[in-house]
C-alpha cells in the first residue's frame, strides 16, 4: 500500500473520496487533483439539534450512522465516476466529537479495505485551510491563516501545504464558541453565529464590550471575558425587567470580536512579512469579519482570500483537497488501526 500511495504522486489525475463526520454534518465528496470538486454531499443535522440548543454528541453519532451509506452512493453518483476510478479514501480523524468521528473513520476504513485503496487521515482544521484552495484555484502558500471555527481560533503561518507554524491561539474560548454562547443567552436558535451576524446588521454599537487588554501586543486571543460581559449585561437587564436590545447587543459584541480578530490577523501579516491573508472555518462566514479583513488588507496592500460560504462551514471537499496535498508530500497514509481523536495539534 505504501508503494501504491507514493505512486499517486506522479499520477496526472487523482480522484480522492473524502469523508467528514466530526460534528453535525455528514459529508462525502469526490475531489480531483485537490481543487476540482466533482461532488460534495452535505447532510446537515442542524434541524435535529436545534431543539436541544446545541449538538448532542450521541444523537449526532446515530444520525451519521443512518445517513452515511446513502451519502456515499450520492457522492459517487453525483461525481459521475465509478468506484474503480477512485485513487484514495480520505477521512477526518480529528478534531471533533469522538463518537461522530468514529462513524466516518470506520466507514472510510471499510471502503479502503474493500476497494484496496490507500487511506489518508486528515486533520479537520487543516481541511478548513484547504477550503481556500478549492475557492481560489491559484492560491498557494505561503500565507497567514486566520482559523476561526467553533472549536479553534488561531493564527498560523502556512509556509507550505504541509508546513505550518502556530503564531497565536485562544487562551480560552474559540471565537465560534463565544458567538454560540452569546446567541444562547439572547435566546437565538442554534447555531448562533449566523443569527448574530444577521441581527447585528440592524443593530447599533451601543454597548462598550471589550476583550482582555492583557493580550494586547500578542497574537493570542481571549473571548471568555467578553462572553461573560454579554451574559451579565443580559441578565442585569432581565432582572430589572428591561427589554433586552438583542440587535444592539449582537452588533456591539460582533464589532468587538471582529475588531480583535482582524487587527491581530493584520499584525500577523506585518510580523511575518507575508502579504497574503487567508481566513478559514465557520466564523469566516461572518459578513462583518470578512468586510473588515477585506478593507484592512486593502489598506495594508495584503491580498485577502476567504472560502465561498459552502466551503467555510463543515464539508468534506476541503478534506479531499487537503488529502491531495498530503499525498503529494507522502504524508497521512493510515492503517486499518486508525482511530479518532478528539483533539489534534494545529
Ligand atoms: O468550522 P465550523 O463549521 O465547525 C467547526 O469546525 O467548529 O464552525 C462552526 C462555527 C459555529 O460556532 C457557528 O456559530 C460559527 O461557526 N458560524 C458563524 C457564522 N456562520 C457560522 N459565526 C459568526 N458568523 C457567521 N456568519
Ligand atoms: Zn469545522
Amino acid at each position: 500500500m505504501v508503494q501504491k500511495y507514493h505512486d499517486l504522486q506522479n499520477k496526472a489525475e487523482v480522484n480522492i473520496l473524502a469523508i467528514e463526520s466530526s460534528c453535525d454534518e455528514t459529508s462525502i465528496s469526490v475531489v480531483r487533483n485537490g481543487r476540482e470538486v466533482l461532488s460534495n454531499i452535505v447532510a446537515s443535522q442542524i434541524d435535529i439539534h436545534r431543539r436541544f440548543g446545541g449538538v448532542v454528541p450521541e444523537v449526532a453519532s446515530r444520525n451519521h450512522i443512518t445517513a452515511i451509506s446513502n451519502i456515499f452512493e450520492e457522492a459517487i453518483t453525483t461525481a459521475g465516476i465509478s468506484r474503480e476510478q477512485l485513487d484514495a479514501i480520505a477521512v477526518t480523524y480529528g478534531a471533533g466529537l469522538i463518537g461522530a468521528l468514529l462513524v466516518g473513520v470506520n466507514f472510510a476504513k471499510g471502503l479502503a479495505y474493500s476497494l484496496d485503496l490507500p487511506l489518508i487521515a486528515v486533520s479537520h482544521v487543516h481541511g478548513h485551510i484547504a477550503a481556500n484552495y478549492i475557492s481560489h484555484p491559484s492560491l498557494m502558500p505561503p500565507f497567514v491563516c486566520l482559523m476561526v471555527s467553533g472549536g479553534h481560533t488561531a493564527l498560523l503561518k502556512v509556509s507550505d501545504y504541509n508546513k505550518m507554524q502556530l503564531l497565536g491561539t485562544t487562551v480560552d474560548d474559540a471565537a465560534g464558541e463565544a458567538f454560540d454562547k452569546v446567541a444562547r443567552v439572547l435566546n437565538l436558535p442554534y447555531p448562533g453565529g449566523p443569527e448574530i451576524d444577521r441581527l447585528a446588521q440592524s443593530g447599533a454599537r451601543t454597548f462598550n464590550f471589550t476583550v482582555s487588554k492583557s493580550l494586547a501586543g500578542s497574537l493570542n486571543f481571549s473571548f471568555s471575558g467578553i462572553k461573560t460581559e454579554v451574559i451579565n449585561t443580559v441578565h442585569n437587564l432581565e432582572q430589572k425587567g428591561a427589554q433586552v436590545p438583542t440587535q444592539d447587543i449582537a452588533r456591539s459584541f460582533q464589532e468587538c470580536v471582529t475588531d480583535e480578530l482582524s487587527q491581530k490577523a493584520i499584525s500577523a501579516c506585518r510580523q511575518t512579512g507575508i502579504k497574503k491573508l487567508v481566513v478559514a472555518g465557520g466564523v469566516g462566514a461572518n459578513s462583518m469579519l470578512k468586510a473588515k479583513l477585506s478593507q484592512q488588507c486593502k489598506d495594508n496592500s495584503i491580498e485577502f482570500f476567504s472560502p465561498v460560504l459552502k466551503y467555510c462551514t463543515d464539508n468534506s471537499a476541503m478534506i479531499g483537497s487537503m488529502a491531495y496535498y498530503m499525498m503529494k508530500d507522502g504524508l497521512g497514509l493510515a492503517d486499518l488501526d486508525l482511530t479518532a481523536k478528539a483533539n489534534v495539534e494545529l
